[in-house]
This record gives structure tokens, sequence and C-alpha cells, in this order.
């Protein structure tokens, strides 16, 4: 059985470094063969405003789609002003309402150019994410200056930071493959056993 995992980037700034963490995470989930990923990146969406009519409904459409059918979520947003970015709220506020994250386990990737880092954004993304029944983990990675962790061509200079980033990754698969496969494979077993 394969494993969807949705990768959401909450910047949209050319070069930003949300998506170089991204990348690094998105690289450690795509070492596992039954893992495919879909990376969402939302300057592409054309992202209604709450409320008014979608400019792109079928690129929004096959956004909500995408994440209906995932097993899993990766969240990753910069930190702007102690909160998430516009862009991410944004994008959840158009996964519809009751929200498609609902049930979906979700890992949380912050960035910020800050020390303190992006607690405030991933712990609100976590507060936003349980408010529409998604699975929070309680893993969430926070990158502090995140200007002197990755160099301009997206390389990352800081191994330790490294491999928190990856663990972003790891640690949402060891959910799925702990606590969601375990249980879908039992739905299959007692389908089979209910068309006999
Ligand atoms: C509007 C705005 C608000 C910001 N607020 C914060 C903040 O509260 N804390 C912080 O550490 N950095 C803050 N920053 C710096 C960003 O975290 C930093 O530029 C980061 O690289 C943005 O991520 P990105 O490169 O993925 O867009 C802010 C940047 C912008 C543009």
């Amino acid at each position: 059985m394969k494993i969807q995992i949705v990768t959401i980037c909450g910047s949209v700034r050319p070069g930003n470094y949300s998506n170089m963490a991204l990348a690094l995470a998105i690289d450690e989930l795509k070492k596992d063969p039954k893992v495919e990923v879909t990376s969402i990146h939302l300057e592409d969406l054309d992202m209604p405003l709450p409320g008014l009519p979608a400019k792109k409904p079928e690129a929004i459409k096959a956004f909500q789609d995408s994440v209906s059918q995932a097993t899993g979520v990766l969240l990753a947003s910069p930190e702007y002003h102690g909160g998430i970015s516009s862009p991410m709220k944004l994008a959840i506020d158009n996964l519809d309402f009751p929200s498609k994250l609902a049930g979906k386990p979700v890992s949380i990737l912050g960035v910020a150019a800050g020390t303190i880092g992006a607690v405030k954004s991933s712990e609100q993304l976590r507060a936003i994410c349980a408010h529409v029944g998604a699975v929070p983990l309680p893993l969430a990675v926070s990158i502090p200056h995140v200007h002197q962790v990755f160099d301009q061509n997206g390389h990352c200079q800081d191994p330790a930071m490294e491999a928190l980033i990856r663990r972003s990754a790891t640690s949402l698969l060891d959910y799925i493959n702990n606590a969601v496969c375990p249980k879908l494979s039992l739905e299959a077993i007692l389908r089979e056993k209910e068309s006999d």
C-alpha cells in the first residue's frame, strides 16, 4: 500500500527558506519506496480569500482532493510577526469547512530569522490543526537563524539541524506506519470478511 504525503510550503517568497527546509524533509520521505509525495506550492493556486470565488477552481479542487487522499501531511511555515504566514492560513482556509485536514496526521516544520525560532508559529499551527480535527504530531521542528542554517543555494550548513529537519519526515512516517497503516489493514481484513 502506498503512503501518500502532501507537503505544503507556507512561503511564496522566491528563494524562500521554508522550501529549503522542506526539500530536506521531502528527500527523507522519498527514501521510503512506499511513499509518494505531492508538493503544494501555494503561489500556483491563486487562492481566494475566504468567501470569494476561486480564480482557479480546478486548482483549488485538486489541492483539496490531494489532501483528502493523503495518508499524512507535512506543513512548513515561516514565522511572520509571531504567527504562521498568511499564505499558510489561507491554504488551510481553502481546505474547505469541514476541513479536508480532519483525521490527517500532520508534521509541523517552522523557519524563522530570529533566535527564538518558529516556536510561536508552530504552536499556532498545532492549535489550528487540532481545531480542524487533524492530528498534529508531538514533534514540531523549529529552525532559528534560518538565514545562517542554509546558504543561498539551499545547502544546509548545520548537520544537527539537518538531522532534526529530517526527523519531521521520519516522525510522520513512524506515526503512519505504527498507528495509521495497521488500522487501515485491520479495516481491509474486516471488509474482506464482510464480503465473504
Ligand atoms: C512580515 C514578516 C514578519 C516576520 N516576523 C518574524 C518574526 O516574528 N520572528 C522571526 O524570527 N522572524 C520574522 N520574520 C523573518 C522571517 O522569519 C524570515 O525572513 C524567514 O526567512 C521567512 O521565511 P521564508 O524565507 O520561508 O519566507 C518576518 C518576516 C516577514 C516578511
